[in-house]
């Protein structure tokens, strides 16, 4: 039984130009929440936001570039203004998608990735948490990645910011667990991004860490783990029974993955 409502809730959601935040925003928007969205992109915002509002007319979007420090402060400003608090933090936004060697990624390209998608979720989420710390209530969800489980070759910049996140946001959890501002760690694997696929919500609990979850399915999921308050969930779920068997042995997996890399030079 759901334990938490939408309706009226107030939600910064970054990173909802496209993907899983176009799909979260959606669905959120669908359950009665009020979304405040941003991403650089912003005629894809703006589709975004037209369809958002058909179900929820008082959202809003602006157009952020969040590997900027300064505009992150601005934007937590600007939400707060513009929506009369944050009730629900959702950071989504990453560079993702990007593969290198270890050794042949630019030093410049290390520290915009732990710029985007480590430094800029923790600025956003210090500026918003006093409040929802006064108020006593909170809901912060971070999209991670399996990638901080399974730290694959080709992805060392990406892996690493990923297991930054999710180290911050697990310490803090911790810190502030006795609150009322809860925490939900989301670890998808291979989230389909094609606008309009969908699926049914029994393929989470039916495929294998190798297939493909179109974004609905996840953004249904999402929305569910906040109701019920659950700290962190896979998707597929057998990501999950993946990061925990190699938890446990680690060296199969590193000479599993090691092989294939040697073979194919990573791709596949
Ligand atoms: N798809 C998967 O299989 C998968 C698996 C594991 C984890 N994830 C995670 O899921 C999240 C969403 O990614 P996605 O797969 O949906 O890919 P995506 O379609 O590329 O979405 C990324 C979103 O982040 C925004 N973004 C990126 N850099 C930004 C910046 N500097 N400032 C503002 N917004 C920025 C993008 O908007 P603009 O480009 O318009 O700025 C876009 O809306 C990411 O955290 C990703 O790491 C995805």
């Amino acid at each position: 039984m759901a334990t938490f409502d939408w309706a009226g809730r107030r939600v910064l959601l970054t990173g909802a130009s496209s993907g899983i935040g176009a799909a979260l925003a959606v669905e959120l928007a669908r359950a009665g929440a009020v979304l405040g969205l941003c991403a650089r992109r912003t005629e894809l915002l703006d589709a975004v936001l037209a369809e958002v509002r058909s179900h929820s007319p008082g959202s809003a979007a602006w157009t952020v570039d969040l590997a900027d420090l300064d505009a992150v402060d601005a934007l937590a400003e600007r939400a707060v203004a513009e929506l009369g608090a944050v009730d629900v933090l959702v950071n989504n936004a990453a560079r993702s998608n990007y593969h290198a060697g270890a050794l042949e990624t630019p030093w410049a390209d290390l520290e915009y990735m732990m710029r985007c998608n480590y430094l800029s979720p923790v600025r956003l989420t210090r500026a918003l948490l006093p409040d929802m710390l006064a108020r006593d209530e909170g809901r912060v969800v971070v999209v991670s990645s399996m990638a901080k489980h399974m730290s694959s070759p080709g992805e060392s910049a990406y892996s690493a910011t990923k297991a930054a996140l999710s180290a911050w946001f697990e310490a803090t959890a911790t810190e502030l667990w006795s609150t009322g501002v809860r925490f939900h760690l989301v670890y998808p694997a291979l989230i389909g991004l094609e606008p309009g696929v969908d699926a049914d919500d029994a393929v989470a609990d039916t495929a294998t860490s190798g297939e493909v979850i179109p974004a609905p399915v996840l953004a249904r999921a999402v929305r569910r783990q906040v109701e019920a308050d659950e700290f962190e969930q896979y998707m597929p779920r057998s990501a999950g029974d993946l990061a925990r068997r190699r938890a446990n042995d680690l060296v199969p997996t590193i000479a599993m993955m090691a092989a294939w890399y040697t073979r194919t030079g990573g791709t596949t």
